[in-house]
C-alpha cells in the first residue's frame, strides 16, 4: 500500500452489557475490537472520491458536489453518507482515492457500518490536515447512520469505534458522552464471540420500531413524572408509574430500567473482579432482550441456550441491535475448545445454521499511520 499517503482504521465493537439503552440516555459498556475497517487514502487532485475494496471487485466514484445522491448504492453508501455529514458540518473534503479493507463481518452485529463511517471521516480529516476530535467524528458518523442509512441509532457504536482503547471496556454515558475506561480483567475467563449466521434483513425496521415505542412510552411517563430520559427512571418509579403504560410499552420500559440497573451492578462487579456476578448479569440481560424487548429470535436464543447449558460458561447474551448477529459468552479460559465444539454441534442440531467463532482482541478505536 506504499502509494497511499495514510492508513486510517476504526474498530468494530462488542457491548459487554447495556443493550438498547444508548438512545434512552443510559450507560453502556462497549469495547472496540481488532476487527476493523481500514482506509488507505491519497489525494487525487479531482473533486471525486474513488472507492475500491480489497475484498470486492467493485469500484465506485463519488462526486464531492453530489454526495447526497448515493443512498441507493450497495457499496459506497456508508462512505458517501459519512463524507456528506462531514461536509455539511463545514469541513473541506479533499478529492481522493480510498482503498477500503474491512475485517468486521457484515451484518454480524459487530458494527461494520460504524467502523466504515468513522474510518472514512477520520481519513478525510487526516488528508485535509485537520486536528482530530474523535468524539466529534463519532457524532457525525452517527448522523450518517441516521440520516443517510436510515437507522435511527444511538451513539454507542460510533463512539466505541472511534474512542475505544486497547484492553478496556468503556463505561459510556450516552447522555453526557462522558466515558470512563475500565480495564477488562476477566480472571480465569475469556470472552468468546459467536455469530449465529442467520441473515437478519428485518433488523432496521424493527430497530426503528423499538425506538418509536420507547419515545411513545417516554411521552406518556413525562405526563406523570419529571424525567428527561427513560434510563432516568428508577425501578421503584417504574413500579409506581409503569402502570399507566399499555402492556407492550410496559415490557419495553421494564427492559430499559432493568438493563440500566444491570449496567450499574456490572460496573461494580467488574471493578471488584467478580466475574461470576458479571456472567449472571449477561444471562439476565439476554432474558430481558428476549422476553421484554423482543429483539432476539429463534436462532440467537438457541445459540445462547447452547452456551448457557455448559458449566464452563457463566454467562451468554446476544449483542447489538438484535434479530441475528453475534453473542458474547464468558467462558473458562481452559475450556474454550470444548465450549466451541459443544456450542457448534448443539446449535447446528437445533437450527440447521453453522455458528462461527471470531478470534479478536479488545483494541484501539481510530488509529492513523503515515505511510
Ligand atoms: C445498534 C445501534 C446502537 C445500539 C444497539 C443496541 O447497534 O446502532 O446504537 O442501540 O443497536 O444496543
Amino acid at each position: 500500500m506504499k502509494e497511499y499517503e495514510y492508513k486510517v482504521s476504526a474498530a468494530g465493537r462488542i457491548n459487554l452489557i447495556g443493550e438498547h439503552i444508548d438512545y434512552c440516555g443510559g450507560k453502556v459498556m462497549p469495547a472496540a475490537l481488532s476487527l476493523k475497517n481500514t482506509v488507505y487514502i491519497r489525494p487525487n487532485g479531482t473533486n471525486k472520491i474513488n472507492l475500491s475494496w480489497t475484498t470486492l471487485p467493485d469500484k465506485v466514484t463519488l462526486d464531492i458536489d453530489k454526495l447526497d445522491s448515493y443512498k441507493g448504492l450497495k457499496y459506497g453508501n456508508y462512505q458517501a453518507g459519512a463524507a456528506l455529514m462531514w461536509q455539511r458540518a463545514g469541513h473541506k473534503i479533499v478529492g481522493c482515492d480510498m482503498l477500503q479493507d474491512c475485517t468486521v463481518p457484515f451484518g454480524s452485529g459487530l458494527s461494520s457500518s460504524a467502523a466504515i463511517e468513522v474510518s472514512t471521516i477520520a481519513a478525510l480529516a487526516t488528508l485535509a490536515g485537520e486536528p482530530l476530535n474523535k468524539a466529534d467524528i463519532a457524532l457525525k458518523a452517527q448522523q450518517a447512520e441516521r440520516e443517510y442509512a436510515g437507522v435511527n441509532c444511538g451513539i454507542m457504536d460510533q463512539y466505541a469505534s472511534a474512542c475505544g482503547k486497547k484492553e478496556s471496556v468503556m463505561l459510556l454515558d450516552c447522555n453526557t458522552l462522558q466515558c470512563e475506561y475500565l480495564p477488562l480483567r476477566l480472571g480465569d475467563y475469556s470472552l468468546v464471540i459467536t455469530n449465529c449466521n442467520k441473515p437478519h434483513s428485518l433488523i432496521e425496521s424493527k430497530y426503528n420500531e423499538r425506538r418509536e415505542e420507547t419515545d411513545r412510552a417516554l411521552d406518556m411517563l413525562q405526563q406523570r413524572i419529571e424525567i428527561n430520559f427513560l434510563a432516568d427512571l428508577s425501578l421503584s418509579q417504574f413500579r409506581t408509574y409503569g402502570t399507566v403504560l399499555p402492556n407492550v410499552l410496559k415490557k419495553r420500559v421494564e427492559h430499559i430500567v432493568t438493563e440500566s440497573e444491570r449496567v450499574r451492578v456490572a460496573t461494580l462487579a467488574l471493578k471488584a473482579g467478580n466475574i461470576e456476578m458479571l456472567g449472571g448479569l449477561l444471562n439476565k440481560s439476554h432474558a430481558s432482550l428476549r422476553d421484554n424487548y423482543e429483539v432476539t429470535g429463534r436462532e440467537p436464543d438457541a445459540l445462547v441456550a447452547a452456551a448457557q447449558a455448559q458449566s464452563c460458561c457463566i454467562g451468554s447474551r446476544l449483542i447489538g441491535g438484535g434479530f441475528g448477529g453475534c453473542t458474547i459468552s464468558l467462558v473458562k479460559s481452559n475450556s474454550i475448545d470444548e465450549f466451541k465444539e459443544f456450542t457448534y454441534n448443539n446449535y447446528l442440531k437445533a437450527t440447521g445454521y453453522k455458528a462461527e467463532f471470531y478470534n479478536t482482541e479488545i483494541s484501539d478505536g481510530i488509529v492513523i499511520s503515515k505511510l
